[in-house]
């Protein structure tokens, strides 16, 4: 598909405080109440600022002109009894209008660049199985070992009925 940007226009830089609304609405576009309901963690502006105070160097956006396109905001981990750097790209969105441009690419590959710099051996990532795109375009930027994960819940909401009076024993 022909971007509609011009394509060296596009700009992948870090994220700055004016930009948290517009990349807030944004994920609300792209991070639906869909997208989340399987998913243990859920699109507010706590997930930007939490990342954006911690780990300012992995919050990146794609902006072309003067419009953000898209954002990627990620962390790194270090795992007890692993001498190994992780890193973790927690979201990753662009706007509906100009998916499939190569904009999350270019996001990816700046990320993973910053990653590598920080030490990081391996980049994680997380989504709902049924988020195919997203797995898809995962695969096309070279992750392999999709690891089943299973979640489960249990509503407190909701009443329990409780059996009244003893089983009857059966004749
Ligand atoms: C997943 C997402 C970030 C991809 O961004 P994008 O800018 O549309 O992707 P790109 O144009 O850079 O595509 C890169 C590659 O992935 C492939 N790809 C992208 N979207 C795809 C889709 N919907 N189906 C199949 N392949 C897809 C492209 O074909 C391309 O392959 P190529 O390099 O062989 O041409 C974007 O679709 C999105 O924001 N999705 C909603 C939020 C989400 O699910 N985020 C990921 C989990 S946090």
């Amino acid at each position: 598909m022909e971007p509609e940007f011009e394509e060296e226009k596009l700009r992948i830089r870090e994220l700055m405080i004016d930009d948290l609304p517009e990349v807030f609405h944004i994920g609300e576009e792209v991070f639906t109440a869909d997208y989340s309901q399987s998913l243990y963690r859920t699109w507010d502006e706590y997930e930007i600022t939490t990342l954006f105070n911690s780990d300012n160097e992995l919050c990146l956006v794609a902006e072309a002109g003067e419009k953000i396109l898209g954002f990627a905001l990620g962390t790194t981990v270090e795992k007890h009894n692993s001498p190994w750097k992780y890193g973790y790209l927690v979201w990753l969105g662009v706007r509906k209008d100009t998916q499939k441009e190569e904009v999350g690419k270019r996001l990816f590959n700046e990320i993973k660049r910053r990653m590598k710099e920080q030490g990081v051996r391996m980049i994680i990532i997380d989504t709902s199985a049924d988020n195919l795109p997203a797995i898809s375009f995962f695969e096309k930027m070279g992750f392999r070992d999709t690891q089943e994960h299973v979640f489960m819940s249990l509503n407190l909401s909701r009443r329990v009925k409780k059996r009244s009076g003893k089983r009857k024993a059966k004749a």
